[in-house]
């Protein structure tokens, strides 16, 4: 009988492929079908993030929940970035948790399920060229890792401290899945990386990737199958002319960039490490809009790094009313253990940070607010990739906004045009024409 598997993922993107070569490597020697009930799973196990200090909070309140309500014979096991920065010390926290695996070392899944007690986080290990099983929790959509790790050491950052030195997927290895994913059905491709645009900088061992990120999307892009690729996360730092024409001019690669600010005082970012200037971010987002002037940009932003003066969060207001993103995720500054920005003294009152992101939000909000009603009556092509309720099905446009129709499981999968009757912040409500 095949065994039940219960699996919460938390964090970006990255985690949820990780979680699914998971479940492909898991299913590999023995069925294990996925199960949203921890009382009858047989194996349990939560993939954490570790990029902001609360949900590292609630990884044990929540452990102690599981150990309630699971069967006795069902495993726990800790994966992902909370797994590489605490290890062992989950096992003293929780002696209940049977095995902990960084992100790193997601790989080893079927060793740590069939031991005792397995620890796995080393952050040097290579899953670059790991021939991974096929699972994806959704068919129509691929998710492709293209780099592990990350160079960069943004001083707020804990992610190379967890996913460690950034190495490239062989581009072989790459354009293979991506051919499977598209044959099987999965016409678009999400190629996944801490920094993208920095694909082919180093191979495991030091050998020289032979394409740069630009002509890998064009070499993905030349695969029949394959009708819409997207990428996450590109670094603002590394928007290069060559980089951004190659976006603008190729049909296949979704108008849709995701351009994390963090902060727009160039003093502030320093301090954090980014590389780049309030201007240099301004200027690339002109530019990109110079070249496609249909992209819709998309940003992260933390308020409250350390030593944020009133003026320095007026600039990153400032950023977001010049370059109107139609996408935001805000956060408050929180503190990581190994990063450079711990250290640093002149932290901000948590008074002081929720008035800052609330104040943003609530502008953010309003601007979507005045440019939604512009979405009325226009035609976008639309990829349906799931079901909602009340008769609904999901897609995207190549914009990203979210646009949902009457329909069934016969749009999925598909492309199709779509008027847009009743535009509301986050979703475009219409008709398929
Ligand atoms: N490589 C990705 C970042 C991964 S972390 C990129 O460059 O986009 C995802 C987001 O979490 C970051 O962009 C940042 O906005 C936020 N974040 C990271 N560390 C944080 C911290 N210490 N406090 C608050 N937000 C943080
Ligand atoms: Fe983190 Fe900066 Fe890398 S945000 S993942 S250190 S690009």
């Amino acid at each position: 009988m095949a065994k039940k598997l219960f699996i919460e993922t938390l964090g970006c993107a990255m985690n949820v492929r990780d979680s699914e070569h998971m479940i492909a490597e898991l299913n590999r020697i023995e069925r294990y079908d996925l199960t949203q009930d921890e009382s009858e799973a047989d194996l349990i196990i939560i993939n954490t993030c570790s990029v902001r200090e609360k949900p590292v909070n609630k990884l044990f309140s929540e452990i102690g929940q599981f150990v309630k309500h699971k069967k006795k014979s069902a495993k726990i096991g800790v994966c992902g970035c909370t797994a590489s920065h605490l290890g062992e010390e989950i096992f003293k926290r929780a002696p209940d948790v049977s095995f902990v695996l960084g992100a790193r070392n997601v790989s080893k899944i079927t060793q740590a399920v069939n031991s005792e007690k397995f620890l796995d986080v080393n952050i040097n290990y290579d899953e670059s060229a790991y021939a991974f099983g096929e699972f994806r929790q959704n068919p129509y959509k691929a998710y492709i890792n293209i780099s592990i790790g990350c160079d960069k050491k943004c001083a707020f950052c804990i992610v190379p401290h967890t996913r460690g030195e950034e190495i490239s997927v062989p581009h072989e290895l790459i354009l293979k899945e991506a051919e499977k994913a598209a044959k099987s059905g999965a016409k678009e491709i999400f190629l996944l990386g801490q920094n993208v645009n920095n694909y082919g900088r180093r191979l495991s061992g030091g050998k020289k990737e032979e394409f740069n990120f630009s002509q890998l999307l064009t070499q993905i892009s030349k695969i029949d199958d394959v009708e819409r690729i997207r990428f996450t996360s590109p670094h603002p730092l590394h928007m290069d002319d060559e980089f951004l024409e190659v976006f603008s001019s190729n049909p296949k690669i979704c108008k849709s960039m995701h351009m994390p600010l963090q902060s727009g005082s160039t003093a502030i970012l320093k301090a954090m490490k980014r590389g780049y200037t309030k201007e240099w971010f301004l200027e690339r987002a002109k530019r990109l809009r110079a070249f496609a002037p249909q992209t819709s940009i998309s940003t992260d932003i933390i308020v409250a790094f350390p030593g944020e003066s009133e003026r320095d969060f007026m600039d990153t207001m400032d950023v977001m009313e010049e370059v109107r993103f139609e996408q935001i995720f805000s956060f408050k500054y929180s503190a990581r253990p190994l990063t450079a920005a711990a250290q640093m003294t002149n932290t901000l009152d948590d008074k002081t940070a929720s008035a800052r992101l609330k104040m943003l939000q609530e502008r953010h909000a309003a601007i979507l607010d005045e440019m939604t009603p512009s979405y009325a009556d226009k035609i976008f092509e639309v990829y349906f990739e799931e079901l909602r309720d009340n008769g609904f099905a999901a897609g995207r446009t190549t914009q990203n906004n979210t646009v949902c129709v009457k329909g069934g499981k016969e749009l999925l999968g598909k492309i199709k045009s779509v008027k847009i009757t009743q535009p509301q912040r986050l979703i475009l409500y219409g008709q398929v024409i």
